[in-house]
């Protein structure tokens, strides 16, 4: 069984249908780059996945516990293990402004956990260090950069030990030198066999970093393989026009 399975799923907008019956697994150390153009579903199918969106039908399973059973969601206590389970990092960072970096960090792990605060303390300047930003602690989020900001944000998601972390267009808000930043603390997690599903249109990122690669259009996959397979030896003729397009 693999670490994520999702199957047949499902999700509109009133009478916009949006995911048209995804079916897809991510398994344990894969870092999966997910493309395609703007409105094709890719944010909605990663908020699916932690319930920022409910999908209408299909299924959810992460390490054989179901999420979403055919349309039918798990009761909200386990549904929140479950979640639990996965970070997520945004495009636009999401951090709370009143906070400073350290207390960013704390927030969420001192709501839910019942470690010593100094666990927590530790924890967050060892994960500051990781992303280049120790010297940043006191900081408030508007005094950092973008690329700051979001290594901020990945470190955030960390905190909570997650078992894999999803990214949205992580780097699609910032200037290319920025962009490097954040690349390679995501390059960085990938080899220290973080597993991660990463929306994107960093296509050197997604070939030269992801493991496997899926090219999603109008709510549907319409390929999926190796970055080789993808970028290479596209097979769909819509893969290449976008890819020409991307390119
Ligand atoms: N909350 C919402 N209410 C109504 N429609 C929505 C909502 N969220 C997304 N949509 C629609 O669903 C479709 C897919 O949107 P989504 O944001 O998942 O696309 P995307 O692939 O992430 O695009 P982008 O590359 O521009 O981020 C779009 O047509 C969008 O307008
Ligand atoms: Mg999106």
């Amino acid at each position: 069984m693999s670490f994520i399975e999702v199957n047949n799923l499902q999700k509109s907008f009133g009478p916009l249908e949006v995911l048209k019956g995804l079916t897809f697994a991510v398994e344990k150390n894969d870092v999966l780059a997910i493309i395609g153009p703007s409105g094709s579903g890719k944010s909605t199918m990663l908020r699916s996945l932690i319930q920022l969106e409910e999908v209408n039908g299909g299924s959810i399973t992460v390490d054989g516990d179901n999420l979403v059973s055919d349309g039918v969601y798990a009761k909200p206590a386990d549904s929140k293990k479950i979640i639990a389970r996965m970070g997520m990092v945004f495009q636009q960072f999401n951090l709370f402004p009143h906070l400073t970096v350290k207390q960013n960090l704390e927030l969420a792990p001192k709501l839910v956990k019942k470690e010593q605060a100094k666990a927590y303390s530790d924890r967050s300047i060892e994960l500051l260090e990781k992303v280049g930003l120790a010297d940043k602690r006191d900081e408030l989020p508007s005094r950092l950069s973008g690329g700051q900001k979001q290594r901020v944000a990945i470190a955030r998601a960390l905190m909570m030990n997650p078992d894999i972390l999803l990214f949205d267009e992580p780097t699609s808000a910032l200037d290319p030198q920025l962009t490097k930043e954040v690349l390679s603390v995501m390059k960085k997690l990938a080899e220290e066999h973080m597993t991660m599903i990463v929306v994107t249109h960093e296509m050197e990122f997604a070939s030269s970093v992801a493991n496997r690669v899926i090219f999603m259009d109008e709510g549907k996959i319409v390929e999926e393989g190796t970055p080789r397979d993808i970028f290479q030896t596209p097979k769909k003729q819509r893969t290449k026009q976008f890819l020409n397009y991307e390119l």
